[in-house]
């Protein structure tokens, strides 16, 4: 399961999440670790668009957290990939900054389960900062969560 952080423009006219550019190049990363976005679930902290493309408030994302986890409980994700920082501090409660925490496995517990949670960076940063290095780092952390996804260890 993939969290970003909540629709832009294409997302809120389509009514469908990452479908814009963000979305093809999220759709380029699940494919680069040999699947299909039909075998993924993906989805966004906040379930309406936030003005000007802004991040959502806390007081915004607390309000669709109970969404998102009625969504977890339902799909009954192996792993969660959190797409940038947003998602990462609303669902998981982790505040340091994606660049030092991306790649550590975390963990949220949702109900009666607890699930391994990989934080990357969020395919728009990507777009933004499309360097060998960042580009390196997000492949090795969906691969990481590929991974974990083929062999869970103790779960
Ligand atoms: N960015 C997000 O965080 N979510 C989307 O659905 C699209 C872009």
């Amino acid at each position: 399961m993939f969290i970003g952080e909540g629709p832009g423009r294409d997302e809120d006219l389509q009514g469908r999440p990452f479908v814009g550019r963000a979305g093809e190049l999220l759709d380029r990363m699940i494919g680069a670790i040999g699947m299909k976005r039909e075998e993924t679930y993906i989805t966004n902290i906040v379930k309406c668009r936030p003005p000007d493309n802004r991040t959502p408030t806390p007081e915004e994302s607390r309000a669709c957290l109970r969404y998102l986890h009625r969504q977890i409980e339902l799909i009954r994700p192996a792993v969660i990939v959190t797409l940038g920082a947003t998602p990462l501090r609303e669902l998981v409660g982790v505040n340091e900054g994606i660049t030092k925490v991306r790649g550590q496995w975390k963990r949220v517990r949702v109900g009666d389960r607890e699930i391994p949670v990989m934080p990357t960076f969020h395919p728009a940063y990507v777009l933004r900062q499309y360097t060998q290095e960042v580009r390196r780092a997000v492949w090795g952390d969906l691969r990481a969560a590929k991974e974990w996804l083929d062999h869970p260890v103790g779960s």
